[in-house]
């Protein structure tokens, strides 16, 4: 009998040198360095950096990654033009999907698979993608596009570029430490996603662009969105327990628990709830930080399946006023510096990525009447 591994579940398929997954000491490292550390000390242009080059950059690489960051924040126009063709009912994790296929499209070193080059590429998209995502938002709500402001930080300018207004240090901050958390976790599905994209010698943006669609399912980064959704059917910590009930006898998944590599607790969550816990403070919202108490402490007394990172990023960037359909997108635009590090990677050592399967359909048969003419 051959040994199916459903879901590749338990299978190494490659090294990588880019972050190290440990569940049994719930523990995460970028490069080496526990990702709880640089979400504490580093802005996210640092850690992307990091992620891509292996090294923390010196100030004037940073100085260096800064000034192209904040050059090249302006979408041209065939962007916003592509954009605008979108139905506004479209979903944001598709539009972004198209921009980033637009930009590759206008890209003539697309097919320049150098490590320069794609770097070069990786650098355009993690300027870019924030204001894709901060546009089609806008343009959700009938707001114009707002321009960016090359005086102000990664985490600053995102925020502005969405709402048209400098946002106050203690959002930004837990937006900083957001994007840290969500910019790398090994082998996960989008992140396989891409590495078997750049296995067939694809370009950079294609392998992005098949990376975004595995993002955007529930079961991975749609998580953040479909949280919110729960908390919205729940409405109060009060009903958290008929709900619930009621959920689990028709055999609902909770969405924000459950992870196919921790089992006692995603690494990242601690940190993105102290985050969040700022963020209930700044805008005086007991309210829901009584239904995520209450819905989290309910579900892991019956069930022992424990909050992932997209239970306490939802509930922020809600408080940050970003709409729930956006909250996928901001994903991609933190993973984005993972997958193209993978990407990267794939490419320096590559072996085209071709699993074998088990054949299990009919036995061979054939067309009636048939007579070869050969
Ligand atoms: N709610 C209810 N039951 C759950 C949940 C959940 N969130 N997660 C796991 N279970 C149950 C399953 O029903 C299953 O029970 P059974 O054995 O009685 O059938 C058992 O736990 C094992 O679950 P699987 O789905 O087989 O485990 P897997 O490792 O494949 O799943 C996954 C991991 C897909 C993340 C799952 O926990 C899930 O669907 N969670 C909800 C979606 C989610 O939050 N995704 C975000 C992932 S993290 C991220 O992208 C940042």
């Amino acid at each position: 009998m051959t040994d199916i591994k459903k879901g590749l579940a338990g299978v190494v398929v490659d090294y990588t040198a880019i972050s190290k997954v440990n569940p049994d000491t719930n523990s995460l490292l970028y490069r080496g360095y526990p990702v709880q550390e640089l979400a504490a000390t580093q802005p996210f242009e640092a850690v992307a950096y990091l992620l891509w080059n292996g090294e923390l950059p010196t100030d004037e690489q940073l100085a260096e990654l800064v000034a192209y960051e904040r050059s090249h924040r302006t979408l041209d126009p065939e962007i916003i033009a592509a954009i605008d063709l979108l139905p506004l009912e479209a979903h944001p994790m598709d539009v972004v999907r198209t921009a980033v296929s637009v930009l590759g499209a206008s890209d003539p070193a697309a097919y320049d698979n150098s490590r320069e080059s794609d770097l070069e590429k990786s650098r355009l998209l993690f300027a870019k993608i924030p204001a894709m995502v901060a546009y089609d938002q806008r343009r959700r709500r009938g707001q114009g596009i707002v321009e960016p402001r090359d005086d102000l930080d990664y985490s600053h300018n995102f925020l502005w570029m969405t709402f048209g207004e400098e946002p106050d240090s203690v959002v930004a901050r837990a937006f900083n430490v957001s994007m840290i958390l969500y910019a790398e976790h090994s082998f996960n599905a989008s992140t396989f996603t891409a590495r078997v994209i750049a296995s067939t010698t694809a370009d950079l943006y294609s392998a992005v662009v098949g990376a975004i669609g595995a993002l955007k399912g529930p079961l991975h980064g749609g998580a953040n969105e479909a949280v919110m959704h729960i908390f919205d059917e729940i409405g109060t910590a009060s009903n958290v327990g008929p709900w619930l009930d009621e959920a689990l006898a028709s055999k609902r998944k909770i969405m924000g628990f459950g992870h196919r590599v921790y089992k006692h607790g995603d690494s990242r969550v601690p940190t993105m709830k102290a985050a969040l816990d700022t963020l209930v403070e700044h805008y005086d919202a007991q309210e829901l930080a009584e239904l995520y108490d209450t819905l989290e402490a309910d579900f892991v007394s019956r069930k022992g399946i424990y909050p992932n990172l997209d239970y306490p990023s939802g509930p922020a960037y809600h408080l940050m006023g970003f709409d729930t359909l956006t909250f996928t997108p901001l994903f991609v635009a933190a993973r984005v510096t993972g997958w193209t590090a993978h990407i990267m990677e794939q490419a320096a050592s590559n072996a085209l990525i071709r699993p074998l399967s088990e054949y299990n359909g009919v036995d061979e048969r054939h067309i009636e009447g048939y007579v070869p003419d050969f």
